[in-house]
């Protein structure tokens, strides 16, 4: 039931509002305004059932992860092992930084109650007592909401001992990162919230098997968690009239960049940026799109010649990308490829957390090229030479930021190798930065 690429394009039969549904209303975040929008509904029907059957009807529903990765996440939950006598843990990957991507975060002001319905469910399923949400630490007024979120939900008994007479107990902590994009790779966040430097760990063991103090852990991404309750609510078939067959469901578009109109889109997984764009209003007056990213930085670039590639695992993955996190960065003919790959090179080596060689020098090498050849100071050579760095980090790294960070520079060079060459033999950056509102 893929939609029809560049087909329909009306916004009320494209858009599936579901975590979005009532971010318009005031005080969405109120426990009030979400119980008066079937909040925690799902749970009742969750706590219903026992565990293994909500696991079962979790990965029937086909639901995948949507911190980037696409893992399925009741197979996710189904590796937990059941009677080991260790507590499971269930640790939310709120750490959202990934260049492009903002979609957990405004789904946390507007609604943190979908988020904890769906961590009680999930923590029922998984039989864990104690649930972690490690959130980006900068974002201070969403920090403050999600505790007070917390609060009405303990103070409701939907948290704590005994919640809905179910005999299940439950404590949810909120953890405040210090701002370390490393952090939400999810083993170096296992180790920050122990109280570590947070450095990725090697795996396997997958968190699942040995995570938090080395016990079972369920890591999952805040958009995965929060779309729970209403397939538990309104059920796994109608979760799979939307999407695609692999890759099912409604998901949260982020659309930013030279667009008439930035924000967040929810619709069906397999819509296209064509039809994302024709129903938003397109690329901003007058110009027209040259490049972006399916799934913010660390995904492969796609030029206007993808902008009917279906926007699901496979669609995007079939044509040479990752659809990520759905962050769609969209960049117009005034943007200077070369100066859009240095400053997500740059934020690559300053995030490196410098534990594996490849990563850490040749992000540093890759940026003092990069910024060479944008300031025309750079020699024919050095092409090469940012290609066989990429190379050289992309698959030899410890964790993904180095393969994250190869890939703009490998994507750029495939599409665009002339504006590089043209930095060189013109000395000088052919771009008018005045005429581009990203770097003002
Ligand atoms: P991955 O594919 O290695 O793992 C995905 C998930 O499946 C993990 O939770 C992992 O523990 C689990 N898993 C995989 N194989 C398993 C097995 N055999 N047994 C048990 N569990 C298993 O992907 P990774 O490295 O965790 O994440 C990469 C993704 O993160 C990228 O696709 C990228 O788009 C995304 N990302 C998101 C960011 C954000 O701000 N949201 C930032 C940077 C990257
Ligand atoms: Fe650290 Fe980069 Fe190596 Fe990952 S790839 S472990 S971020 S140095």
């Amino acid at each position: 039931s893929r939609p029809e690429a560049g087909g329909d394009t009306n916004p009320e039969k494209l858009l599936t509002p579901v975590l979005s549904a009532f971010w318009d209303q005031p005080a969405s975040w109120t426990l009030e305004t979400y119980r008066r929008h079937e909040g925690y509904e799902g749970l009742r029907k969750a706590l219903a059932m026992p565990p293994d059957e909500v696991i079962a009807y979790v990965k029937d529903s086909g639901l995948r992860g949507r911190g980037g990765a696409g893992f399925p996440t009741g197979m996710k939950w189904q590796f937990i092992p059941q009677g080991d006598g260790k507590p499971h843990y269930l640790v939310v990957n709120a750490d959202e930084s990934e260049p492009g991507t903002c979609k957990d975060i405004p789904l946390l002001f507007a609604n943190p109650h979908s988020l904890i319905e769906g961590i009680v469910i999930a923590c029922h399923a998984i039989r864990s007592n104690h649930a972690f949400i490690y959130l980006r630490g900068e974002v201070v007024p969403v920090l403050r909401r999600l505790q007070e979120a917390v609060r009405e939900a303990y103070a409701a008994g939907f948290l704590g001992k005994n919640i809905l007479g179910s005999g299940l107990d439950l404590d949810v902590i909120v953890h405040a990162g210090a701002g370390a994009y490393i952090c939400g790779e999810e083993t170096a966040l296992l180790d920050s919230l122990e109280g570590r430097r947070g450095q990725p760990r090697l795996r396997p063991p997958f968190p699942a098997v040995a995570g938090l103090y080395a016990c079972p852990t369920v890591v999952n991404n805040v958009e995965s968690i929060a779309s729970v309750p209403a397939i538990m609510n309104r059920g796994k078939d109608w979760f799979r009239s939307m999407g695609s067959e692999k890759s099912p469901g409604f998901t949260l578009y982020s659309l930013s960049g030279h667009v008439a109109n930035p924000g967040q889109y929810e619709a069906p997984l397999g819509i296209t940026l064509r039809q994302l764009l024709d129903m938003s209003g397109g690329i901003r007056r007058g110009h027209r799109l040259k490049f972006w990213t399916p799934g913010g930085s660390s995904t492969p670039m796609f030029t206007d010649e993808h902008l009917d590639v279906p926007l699901d695992y496979e669609g995007v993955g079939a044509a040479g990308s990752m659809l990520g996190t759905k962050a769609l960065q969209c960049f117009d003919e005034t943007t200077c490829v070369v100066r859009a790959v240095t400053r997500w090179t740059e934020f690559y080596a300053h995030e490196s957390c410098g534990k594996c060689t490849p990563c850490r020098e040749g992000t540093y090498w890759l940026v003092q090229l990069l910024r060479d050849i944008e300031a025309g100071k750079g020699q024919m050579g050095d092409i090469d030479k940012i290609d066989d760095i990429a190379d050289n980090i992309n698959g030899k790294s410890f964790c993904a930021l180095g393969d994250g960070a190869a890939s703009p520079i490998f994507s750029s060079l495939k599409y665009f190798r002339e504006e590089y060459e043209q930095h060189i033999t013109g000395k000088g950056c052919p771009f008018d930065p005045a005429k581009s509102t990203l770097w003002a």
